[in-house]
């Protein structure tokens, strides 16, 4: 039974010195902790129930630390504590022990008897008849009725009311009732959280030094299995019986705990174990990737690419440790629980988002970032429309963002913002009290001053900008953009490296985004699906085949491009019924009229060009409005003999450098490329074309339909060169080392 201790004294006090001893004597600490009412205070609200930042910070300091297992036991679903732990890499034990969630492998769940989950649904189904229905929350291996909110009599008599009703459904069916702090449930006698107890303390050596920490009902069983075994701390509840040994008030006082258990680690032992702690890396973008892995291999994919952004991201991002990537779910929900964020995927790194309304995806991600942001930031000022609300809402997202963001950032972590759809999240970090170190990268040109003049209020953005730790651009062009920019409109001074303005210093810098040439390399790369193996051979025949791969976007060049290959046709017509250009458009922003009529513009075109230079038995352009995936893209690549990448502006263009990458250096392919893609600083061997002149991109293809074959292996192995040279990897490398060295 609990020892007798004050609650009022001081924790030291409250848990002897005698428990601190055996903790940093064994040679192994295991600390078990639940959740709700343990290691976060209670809310009415469950998706609310999140650490305080300090609470956070002492548990991720003890999660990393390497020098205690910390596990976390819960009644909830493991994912959703995994989510309201924002990517912190621990084991939860979720259910009553029905799940584990370990970070990086996901979930495994148990199963139960057919008795089991027929007595659930029973149970679920009367308690819906007795009109508890709004109470009720079905779980794993459990069907709960949540009393939080109730007054004490309401809720006295909801519960006796649901024990009533699943009593009987419990003895018919082998399942038990029991109550928990807010609430009763029925659930399967196999799983509770002693039984989770017992597992984890089979993983570990006899002598570790195990502690469990909870504080309702549920609890017991952990404290009853580790009696005599280890230590049980109850929390809360001064007079309520337990079978822990020892007590603590309330959840702030758990915190202080394991701050002191990581205070006591170094202090005795620190020269021996001394753990490096690597700051966390906490990425944020509006888009994330389309998670290709979990479409059937046979399936290729007929929806949207993610984009050179998330293709980056995900590339560099395979190898990191702890962090977290967290963006738009791609999704509308007209919910109030819309902006928690939700677990969305595992890899590369825990992956979660948060859903937008139907308002806000016109006026924010429609609106004013793909009709006012990008065509501006592309020198595309005709294209550009303006709306003050769009801005305000455009405001309000990057604000939201920021605070969903917020609680789960302790100052250690490493924050790198993404691109042109965010500007403003990292002075709303800021504002909400952020004091560690922030990153933005943009994946876009910044185009010159006179051009951002158009934004209404474009100091502001610039203002913004300036207020990250480090910024980093694709080019020196975009970087001398902004410098001048900031010297203009902040009066700011330039050391070169360094940007001083209204007392802050910011790193800006170059940092051109790469791939993983490793997916799209011969040798690895597999040869695509068998299906469009066949589908492309049958399509060029003996003919010599060009590919143009891009989002469908009126940057990217394309009307143009086939209007260069009506005049290579004209001007040689001996390449009639011998060359096919493979167009491959993948759908996007497919609500923004100027795509809709981009969209409509190559219908008509591709029609034309066929049906004027096309033959019986040949076709000058094939055209698919769709999206592969990008192993089906690199032997499509390998398989053509010009790459063409002529867009009119391009922050970067990664399909370049995944041409590069897929060719098979004894016999590559020419990559044609436009002047202003960002690659074009660094691909200087392609043969460079300017796409608004149709003479000139038609003169590029011929010379790389007739380029010898040693020529073309020197160029493509100086591209080759720096293709696996400057990857994903290494950008998001030298952009994370210059964060890391910066002062917040
Ligand atoms: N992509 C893809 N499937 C497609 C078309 C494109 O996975 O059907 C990928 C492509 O491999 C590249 C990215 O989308 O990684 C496009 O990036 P890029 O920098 O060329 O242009 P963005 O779309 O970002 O403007
Ligand atoms: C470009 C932008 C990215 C964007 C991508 C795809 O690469 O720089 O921020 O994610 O295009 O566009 P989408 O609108 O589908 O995210």
């Amino acid at each position: 039974m609990a020892d007798a201790v004050l609650m009022d004294e001081p924790l030291v006090a409250r848990l002897p010195e005698s428990f601190w001893k055996r903790m940093r004597d064994a040679p192994a600490r295991l600390l078990m902790i639940d959740y709700d009412g343990t290691l976060v205070p209670f809310r009415v609200e469950r998706m609310e129930a999140r650490p305080s930042p300090e609470s956070y910070a002492s548990l991720q300091k003890l999660v990393e630390s390497g020098h205690t297992r910390v596990v976390i036991v819960s009644g909830r679903p493991a994912e959703e504590v995994a989510m309201l732990l924002g990517g912190l890499p621990v084991t939860i034990v979720g259910a009553h022990g029905f799940e584990r969630f370990e970070h990086l492998e996901g979930t495994r769940k148990s199963t139960l008897t057919s008795d089991e989950t027929d007595g659930l649904a029973a149970a679920d189904a009367a308690a819906r008849a007795t009109g508890l229905e709004a109470r009720i929350e079905i779980k794993p291996a459990s069907v709960a009725m949540h009393t939080r909110g109730m007054g004490h009599d309401e809720a006295h008599e909801a519960e006796e009311l649901a024990w009533n009703v699943w009593t009987p459904i419990a003895e018919r069916h082998g399942l038990e009732c029991r109550t928990f702090a807010g609430g009763v449930e029925i659930r399967s006698r196999h799983y509770h959280k002693g039984i989770a107890v017992e597992t984890l303390l089979e993983e570990m050596p006899a002598d570790v030094f195990a502690v469990y920490v909870g504080d309702d009902d549920t609890d017991e069983d952990a404290f009853r299995v580790l009696a005599g075994r280890g230590t049980g701390i109850k929390v809360g509840d001064p007079d309520g019986q337990t079978e822990a040994q020892w007590r603590l008030p309330d959840p702030e006082a758990v915190r202080e705990m394991l701050d002191h258990w990581q205070a006591e680690m170094h202090r005795t032992v620190a020269p021996a174990v001394s753990v490096r702690t690597p700051a966390r890396l906490i990425v944020v973008s509006n888009r994330l990737p389309s998670f290709e892995a979990k479409r059937k291999p046979d399936k290729t994919r007929r929806g949207k690419a993610a984009g050179g952004l998330a293709t980056a991201v995900a590339a560099a991002l395979k190898h990191t440790g702890g962090g977290m990537w967290i963006g738009w779910t791609g999704k509308t929900s007209p919910r109030r629980d819309a902006r928690q964020l939700r677990p969305v995927a595992e890899d590369p790194l825990p992956i979660l988002g948060i859903d937008l309304s139907d308002r806000e995806v016109d006026a924010y991600y429609n609106g004013f970032c793909n009709h006012a942001l990008w065509p501006l930031l592309h020198s595309f000022q005709s294209h550009v429309s303006l709306s003050t609300f769009e801005l305000e809402v455009y405001r309000d997202v990057n604000q939201a963002f920021a605070q969903s963001i917020r609680p789960l950032l302790s100052d250690g972590d490493l924050v790198w913002i993404h691109d042109y759809h965010l500007i403003h999240v990292g002075a709303e970090l800021r504002r909400l009290g952020f004091q560690g170190r922030i990153g933005f990268f943009l994946h876009v040109p910044f185009p010159s001053l006179d051009f951002l003049a158009i934004l209404p209020e474009y100091h502001t953005f610039v203002e913004a900008l300036a207020q990250y730790d480090v910024i980093g651009f694709h080019t020196r062009t975009y970087l001398d953009n902004y410098l001048y920019a900031c010297l203009r409109i902040l009066d700011a001074e330039w050391d070169g490296s360094r940007l001083r303005a209204g007392g802050r210093t910011q790193r800006a810098g170059v940092y051109p985004a790469g791939i993983d040439p490793k997916r799209f390399a011969p040798s690895d790369a597999e040869e695509g699906s068998p299906v469009r193996r066949r589908s492309l051979k049958g399509m060029k025949g003996e003919g010599r085949l060009m590919i143009g791969v891009d989002r469908l976007d009126y940057t990217k060049g394309i009307p143009e491009r086939l209007i260069a290959m009506e005049h290579l046709l004209k001007i040689w017509p001996e390449l009639r019924g011998r060359v096919t250009m493979l167009q491959i458009c993948a759908p996007s922003r497919q609500r923004v009229p100027e795509y809709i009529e981009q969209k409509r513009a190559m219908d008509a075109l591709v029609g034309r060009l066929n049906a004027e230079l096309g033959e019986h038995d040949w076709e000058p352009i094939r055209y698919l409005y769709r999206s592969y995936a990008q192993s089906d893209l690199a032997s499509f690549y390998r398989e053509a003999e010009v790459g063409l990448v002529t867009p009119l502006r391009d922050g970067m263009n990664l399909v370049a450098k995944e041409f590069v990458a897929a060719q098979r250096p004894e016999e590559p392919g020419v990559l044609v490329l436009s002047r202003f893609a960002g690659a074009s600083e660094e691909l200087t061997e392609a043969v460079m074309v300017n796409p608004y002149l149709p003479e000139d991109c038609a003169r590029g293809i011929a010379e790389a339909l007739s380029m010898p074959r040693g020529e073309r292996i020197e160029r493509h192995r100086a591209m080759l060169a720096k293709v696996t040279s400057q990857t994903a990897q290494k950008w998001a490398a030298d952009f994370l080392r210059d964060l890391s060295a910066s002062d917040p």
